[in-house]
């Protein structure tokens, strides 16, 4: 997608870097963070300065091919084995990374050309899934619809295009009249900071609406459709994805809007049989307490929002049972959520 007239992939490789947009300044300062090792980028994932499933997964992958280039001959299956194990402790509930770091890993154990090889065609697949999730989910878009998302499932989630944003970018540029609701997606805000953010750049009209606004908005007819993202989705189409999407998954049912997941076959996790086994991570309480934003100066600064001695919990996904999922967008085309369609996916 462009930025100031350019083009940029969230993630990318170069040599024996790792470049990656800066995540946590958007959309108040747009910058690109250089890796020079593996551990700098597990770092970049665990503090989400990269972050949405596809693009973790192949900012993971792109960190094992920097472990096969680090990796010294006297040592070198340890080493390689440590940092698989260290990349895939960084975030636990999206099922790219995972995905991406296997591939990798079973790769450079052929040789390390290889793994820098699977790594990009790993980065690439994830933008080609993304572009035919949107030609797919365009084809349910219709003229004048208003379409409610949650969190950001867009291009900075993923390496390009997005997958819950994709066919909404696809309508747009096909001439259809649309609107975004976009939740703000507490506690990180990244519906307000980069759903709102990347909309705002292709010019296509939204309104940030607080998290607790879906069920008033559907049950005025202000929503056609809701289209999310997902963090993995289990053999039985259960979904993990951003907390809060179980709600308006519920208030969707409720009120007749049609609700969809859209997801690449790299996010299914047929090992996992439902949601009840998918991991959830719990982040950190300051996350729940304090906001970040800029100040009139334009400084970037954090403050506390809550009572001074109260604790929080901060579970950073919840899980929508597949009978709430009216279907899924995947690059393969739109799918039921059960578990007999999913299998056939993967034939
Ligand atoms: O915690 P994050 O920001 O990495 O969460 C990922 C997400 O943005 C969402 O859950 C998203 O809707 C699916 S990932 C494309």
């Amino acid at each position: 997608m462009q930025v100031n007239g350019k083009d940029y992939r969230t993630v990318w490789m170069h040599q024996r870097s790792v470049f990656m947009i800066e995540q946590n300044l958007l959309p108040f300062e747009f910058k690109i963070f250089e890796s020079k090792n593996y551990q700098q980028t597990c770092n970049a994932i665990r503090t989400m300065l990269v972050r949405g499933a596809g693009a973790i997964g192949a900012a993971a992958g792109f960190a094992m091919a920097q472990a096969f280039l680090e990796a010294p001959k006297d040592n070198f299956r340890n080493f390689v084995a440590q940092a698989r194990k260290d990349i895939e402790a960084t975030r636990p509930t999206a099922r790219n990374l995972f995905y991406a770091t296997e591939r990798v890993y079973l790769s450079g154990k052929k040789s390390t050309e290889l793994a820098l090889t699977e790594a990009q065609a790993v980065a690439d697949k994830d933008a080609a899934d993304s572009q035919a999730i949107g030609t797919f989910g365009n084809r349910l878009i219709k003229n004048g619809f208003h379409i409610q998302t949650h969190c950001n499932a867009g291009w900075l989630a993923f390496v390009d295009f997005g997958t819950a944003l994709s066919p909404i970018y696809k309508a747009h540029k096909a001439g259809k009249d649309i609107f975004v609701w976009v939740d703000e997606t507490r506690p990180r805000g990244q519906g307000a900071k980069l759903t709102a953010w990347e909309l705002q750049n292709e010019n296509i009209q939204h309104r940030i609406v607080p998290d607790n606004a879906g069920a008033w908005l559907m049950s005025q007819q202000k929503v056609d459709m809701m289209i999310v993202g997902a963090d993995r989705i289990a053999a039985n189409g259960d979904t993990a994805n951003k907390i809060g999407t179980f709600e308006k998954a519920i208030v969707a049912k409720t009120f007749d809007v049609p609700f969809y997941v859209a997801a690449p076959t790299s996010t299914f996790d047929l090992s996992t049989k439902t949601g009840n086994d998918i991991i959830i991570e719990e982040r950190n309480q300051e996350e729940v307490l304090c906001q970040s934003g800029i100040d009139n100066a334009g400084i970037l600064r954090k403050i506390r929002i809550a009572s001074p001695s109260s604790e929080a919990i901060n579970p950073a996904f919840d899980v929508t049972p597949a009978k709430y999922i009216t279907g899924i967008i995947t690059e393969k085309g739109v799918i039921k959520p059960d578990e007999e369609t999913i299998r056939k996916l993967f034939l």
